[in-house]
């Protein structure tokens, strides 16, 4: 099968592109190092016109207030293109729990992009995967003052993006969900309690202080980020750490 991979030049879809390729698929990555902007829609109809199968894995510049603008127009573009490519199957990565924390635009964004797909006119599959293991430094970096990382105890079920990308070729390969599928990490950790492993496995210095008020994470009730239910990767945090 053909696929059109956009945003295939990112952590997920560089990945995605290489498990596609090697099952003996055509997958291209598009994005806008190679000439493709799904904001201004540029070079997305070339994109799609010889693909079965559209995968977009793009992500928005910024996790603020302005994240909805993006996935909003990258969507109307991108769905414009694919109908008219005669696209058979439209795939998204959104966020597990993405549609029970409306306090954070970003997640608010990706349940945005999720509507707009599910309401648009092409057979979709949504994928919701939980927070990647790839992306705790980042977190972590948002809290740290001088040697001091504050971190509230929200429960994370991380996921490896090499996990993420297998399950993500896997629903592209096959027929439309038209509905979500979700995958997990085997493990659930409360948020500060992992980034003390994570500091202690790195030799970083860095103290976690828990702080229930500290982060993005802050305002998440309860365990809505974590599916036990979900189909579960087989990477464990501190494999992965190694
Ligand atoms: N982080 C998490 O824990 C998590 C969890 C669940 C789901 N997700 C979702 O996973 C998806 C992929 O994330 P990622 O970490 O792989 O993203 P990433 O590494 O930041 O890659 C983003 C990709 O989008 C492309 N892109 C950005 N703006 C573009 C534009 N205007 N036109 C065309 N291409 C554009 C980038 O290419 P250029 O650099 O060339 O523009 C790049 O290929 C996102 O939608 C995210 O919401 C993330």
């Amino acid at each position: 099968m053909k696929f059109a991979v956009i945003g295939g030049t990112g952590l997920i879809g560089s990945q995605v592109v290489r498990v596609l390729n090697a099952a003996g698929h055509e997958a291209v990555p598009h994005s806008q190092s190679t000439g493709v902007d799904v904001i201004s829609g540029q070079g997305l109809d070339e994109a799609v016109a010889r693909a079965d199968v559209v995968v977009n894995l793009t992500n928005s510049p910024t996790f603020d207030e302005a994240s909805p603008a993006f996935f909003q127009t990258s969507m109307e573009n991108l769905l414009t293109a694919a109908q008219k490519g005669g696209i058979g199957h439209f795939v998204i990565l959104s966020i597990v729990g993405a549609d029970q924390v409306p306090e954070l635009d970003y997640y608010r964004a990706k349940v945005l992009q999720e509507n707009i797909l599910a309401a648009g006119p092409i057979p979709y599959s949504i994928v919701r995967a939980t927070q990647f293991m790839e992306f705790i430094d980042a977190v972590l970096s948002w809290t740290t003052d001088g040697d001091t990382v504050r971190l509230p105890a929200t429960p994370i079920q991380p996921i490896a993006s090499k996990d993420v990308a297998n399950a993500v070729a896997e629903v592209a390969a096959g027929a439309p969900l038209n509905g979500i599928h979700n995958i997990a990490g085997p493990e659930i950790f409360p948020l500060d309690e992992l980034g003390r492993t994570t500091l202690s496995h790195k030799g970083d210095n860095r103290t976690v202080v828990t702080d229930p008020t500290a982060g993005m994470f802050a305002v998440v009730k309860g365990d809505v980020l974590t599916d036990t239910q979900a189909h579960l990767a087989p990477t464990r945090y501190t494999d992965w750490l190694a």
